[in-house]
């Protein structure tokens, strides 16, 4: 058959990543590129969530963390920052019984304090609603940095009172944003970076990487199958030899 039916198959996948994150970058040059204000980049990035959302789904991918603002983020123009906060509102608004609908559990990842108390209301309506789906996780981080994670972390590991020596790995997970989620398996970057910023630093410790240079808004299902075709071809060794696993 032709190469273009073998491209969309998920069936010719033989290990599909179980946690996706993804840093959904180059929406600003994306619209900078058609002559069009960055929020309207950020607008067709939104848009394209679903579309991702939805592959993964067909894919197998069981969790989806997408990376959509930062803490670092905050230092950008009024205006840009305002609009990201209100394109998430609208976004909550607008989709949430869709995203209910077709059993999605959407997760929150990031520090609360910072976000206008009525968009916080907003996002824990969407949690609780949402919290018994199990199609596929949707994990937004939104006011997200891995440095303000892992400090929140080791606040609430003193402020319980855990003795030192009880403090293993898995135990602090759970004390991470992430808590009962599995550490990623593959980390997207769209926009042609090579870097992290901040996204996920503890739990992408063995995660694959990869980049592209496509903008998130051009990012399709054919992209993803791109992304998940190269993970096939990784070969994860997590420290070992390949004759020990
Ligand atoms: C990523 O796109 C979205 C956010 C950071 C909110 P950018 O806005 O960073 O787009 P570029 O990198 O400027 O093109
Ligand atoms: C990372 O993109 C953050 C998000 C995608 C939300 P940035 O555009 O903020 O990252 P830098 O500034 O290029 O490192
Ligand atoms: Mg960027």
């Amino acid at each position: 058959m032709t190469n273009e039916i073998n491209h969309a198959n998920p069936a010719a996948l033989h290990s599909v990543p179980y946690h996706v994150g993804i840093i959904m970058d180059g929406n600003g040059r994306w619209a900078q590129a058609r002559g069009r204000p960055r929020l309207a980049g950020h607008q067709a990035g939104v848009d394209n969530i679903r579309r991702i959302l939805e592959a993964s789904v067909r894919y197998g991918i069981k969790v989806l963390t997408i990376y959509a603002f930062s803490t670092e983020n905050w230092q950008r123009p009024m205006d840009e920052v305002m609009g990201l906060m209100q394109l998430l509102s609208l976004t909550i608004k607008r989709q949430l019984n869709e995203l209910h609908k077709n059993g999605v559990q959407i997760r929150h990842s990031g520090r609360m304090a910072g976000i206008n108390p009525d968009l916080q209301a907003q996002i824990r309506h969407a949690l609780e609603v949402t919290q018994h789906n199990d199609r596929i996780i949707l994990n937004v981080a939104f006011n997200y940095g891995g440095r303000a994670e892992i400090l929140d972390a080791v606040r609430q590991v003193i402020a319980d009172g855990i003795p030192p020596d009880s403090l293993t790995e898995e135990l602090f997970s759970r004390y991470l944003y992430t808590c009962d989620l599995p550490d990623a398996d593959l980390i997207i970057r769209t926009g042609g970076e090579w870097r992290l910023s901040n996204f996920l630093i503890w739990q992408a410790a063995y995660a694959e990487y990869y980049t592209t240079p496509t903008y998130w808004p051009d990012f399709d299902e054919e992209e993803l199958y791109k992304a998940l075709l190269e993970y096939n071809a990784r070969e994860r060794r997590f420290g070992r030899v390949l004759q020990q696993t």
